[in-house]
């Protein structure tokens, strides 16, 4: 016979492992093979228990109290009208012999009807009476904001801003961000008021790698490593990288003194396009 106490202790130190197992998610692969196997050591730990109970000698030995009520259960389920009754729900007619009886449904399929009777009432009253669901439209315009608001998330976010989409953002909260980016970032190189320093003059008409939004995002983002201009697309956001370089264009034409002298060539913008000036 076999000692409960023992079961019982695997199955105690059996948990404290799948503990340890859940305070270490380093290896997240790991983790969840490890998952599987505490389940199906587990499934087979109870199933062992319960054959236990089952044969054991304490019950009797073909595990009749477990087995008897099963059988009545599945019995009560599947009840149909026995052989040596079958007589009384034949019913009168007869084709070439074969006749016919008037057997039951069975009841789990009786019930089954039930089941869905009651599910359509509570269906109803929660979906078109008191509305506490969605329906199946309602679910979708839900699933609609939800999308709207995560893609405004990702926008403000800039998710969507490259140096292909950049616009010129003219808005003073983000020239303002833009000109303390320029400061503390930039100003070492490029001089305080973009006169340029050891880089180029940033309020002329003249450009090394082109005027205009979007090469300046470009050139901020990527830099010009092998001139000595770093790329910043690690160190800031596309949103501070569009209002640092936003800034910069409205330096354009500032003259500062002590201004370097031109590099690079005339950036002409071309026409249609005065979001790109
Ligand atoms: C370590 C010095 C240094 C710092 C800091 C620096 N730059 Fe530059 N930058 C340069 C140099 C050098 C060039 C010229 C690259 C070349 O000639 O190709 C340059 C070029 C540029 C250009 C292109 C100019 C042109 O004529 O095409 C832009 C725009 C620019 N930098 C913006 C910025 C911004 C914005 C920041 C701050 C986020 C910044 N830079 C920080 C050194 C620097």
């Amino acid at each position: 016979m076999i000692n409960y106490r023992v079961l019982l202790s695997v199955f105690v130190f059996f948990l404290s492992a799948v503990n340890l197992f859940a305070a270490d998610d380093a290896d997240e692969l790991l983790y969840s093979i490890a998952k599987i196997m505490a389940v199906i050591t587990l499934l087979s730990i109870l199933l062992v228990m319960w054959l236990v109970l089952i044969y054991s000698e304490r019950n009797d030995h073909r595990g009749e109290l477990i087995k008897a009520p099963i059988r009545k259960f599945i019995n009560m389920l599947t009840k149909s009208t026995p052989v040596e009754k079958e007589h009384e729900i034949l019913m009168e007619h007869e084709y070439d012999g074969i006749r016919e009886l008037d057997s039951r449904i069975p009841p789990w399929f009786h019930g089954l009807l039930w089941v869905t009777v009651v599910f359509s009432i509570v269906y109803m009253i929660r979906y078109h009476v008191v509305g506490s669901g969605n329906v199946q439209a309602e679910e979708w315009l839900e699933g609609m904001r939800l999308a709207a608001e995560e893609r405004e998330i990702l926008v403000r976010s800039g998710a969507f801003l490259n140096e292909e989409t950049v616009t010129f953002a003219d808005d003073a909260a983000t020239l303002n961000s833009g000109k303390e980016i320029y400061d503390k970032n930039c100003a070492a190189c490029h001089g305080n008021a973009g006169e340029g320093l050891v880089g180029p003059n940033l309020t002329d008409d003249y450009w090394v790698h082109g005027g205009g939004i979007k090469n300046i995002f470009s050139v901020v983002k990527y830099g010009v490593p092998q001139k000595g201009m770093i790329s910043w697309q690690t160190q800031l956001d596309p949103t501070q990288m569009q209002a640092v370089s936003s800034y910069i264009m409205t330096l354009h034409g500032t003259n500062p003194p002590n201004a370097k002298a031109p590099e690079g060539e005339i950036w002409q913008e071309e026409k249609g396009d005065d979001k790109n000036i």
